[in-house]
């Protein structure tokens, strides 16, 4: 049976859920596979590495440093974990790039103070990129673009982060639930408004993290192998695809993000009532012809 969102059951199942599908490991001690020079060289071509390890590593910070204003100790225990979690995702990607001899600059983190809308906005921006990332990881494997043991440990990532934002999103809803905020439709809003300001906070820490040396093309590199002759109604199916696999491993009593999975269904649907294109259109004449 669910819990009422904002009761105690409901804090306690997702926060034991997330401590308890914790994993144990260090990123030394994972089976990393030996790779051939072309798959090194396609992982060296990929933009974001400098960025996404600096993100990791910022979020570990900011985690870290709001747990320790959290008053309710089971939240806090679960907080900390996730600061953890985070950290060691820096470790692994710094881990990574070290045993392949991939060079990237590093970004120096920030000192800022941390205050509790950072970790609200950061728990949005990670419903964004986990489905963005769920895509990539999906076409990746399917286009067997890196040998299997490493595809494994990127989806392990990626399912630490459905982790991560299921617990999000259940810990924001009760914390909702306890400032009296019932109205599903000022919460839509509300959400909605974290998402853009997160959408501007990632742009904006994109752009920091390519001062060196290039300006971040997300679109170049190992990304254009991902890309390559996928359509964006190809990305926003095998990407739902990824998310529903990812959540369904996730206890059900819990509850999930809805709002990215809702505007790319949307995207998707209007995609599917555009009609068809015309160099799609020609092609069957031209052959019949
Ligand atoms: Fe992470
Ligand atoms: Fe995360």
């Amino acid at each position: 049976m669910k819990p009422r969102v904002g009761s105690i059951a409901h804090r306690d199942l997702f926060c034991k859920t997330f401590i308890e599908t914790h994993l144990p490991f260090e990123p030394e001690g994972l089976p990393w596979p030996k790779l051939e020079p072309r798959y090194v060289d396609l992982l060296r071509a990929f933009p974001f590495w400098s960025f996404a390890r600096s993100m990791e590593q910022e979020a570990d910070r900011m985690i870290a440093t709001f747990s320790k204003t959290l008053a309710d100790p089971v939240i806090r225990e679960a907080v900390e974990l996730q600061g953890y979690e985070e950290g060691r995702h820096g470790r692994l990607l710094n881990h990574m790039l070290e045993r392949y001899e991939i060079d990237v600059p590093s970004v120096p983190l920030s000192n800022l103070p941390v205050t509790r809308d950072d970790f609200v906005v950061f728990g949005f921006s990670e419903c964004t990129d986990s489905f963005v990332g769920f895509g990539g990881f999906a076409l990746a494997r399917q286009k067997q673009i890196f040998p299997k043991g490493l595809l494994d440990i990127f989806e392990h990532i990626l399912f630490e982060e459905a982790r991560h934002i299921v617990f999000f999103i259940n810990w924001w809803r009760y914390e909702e639930a306890l400032a009296g905020n019932t109205s599903a439709i000022a919460r839509t809003v509300s959400a909605l408004k974290y998402h853009v300001r997160a959408v501007m906070h990632t742009a904006q820490g994109a752009q920091g993290a390519a001062v060196v040396p290039a300006p971040l093309d997300l679109t170049g590199g190992g990304s254009q192998a991902i890309l390559e002759g996928v359509s964006p109604k190809m990305f926003l199916e095998i990407a739902l695809a990824e998310e529903r696999a990812m959540m369904a491993r996730i206890d059900p009593r819990l509850l999930r993000p809805r709002i990215v999975p809702f505007l790319a269904s949307a995207a998707l649907l209007g995609l599917r009532m555009l009609p068809p294109r015309a160099e799609t259109l020609k092609r069957p004449l031209a052959v019949a012809s």
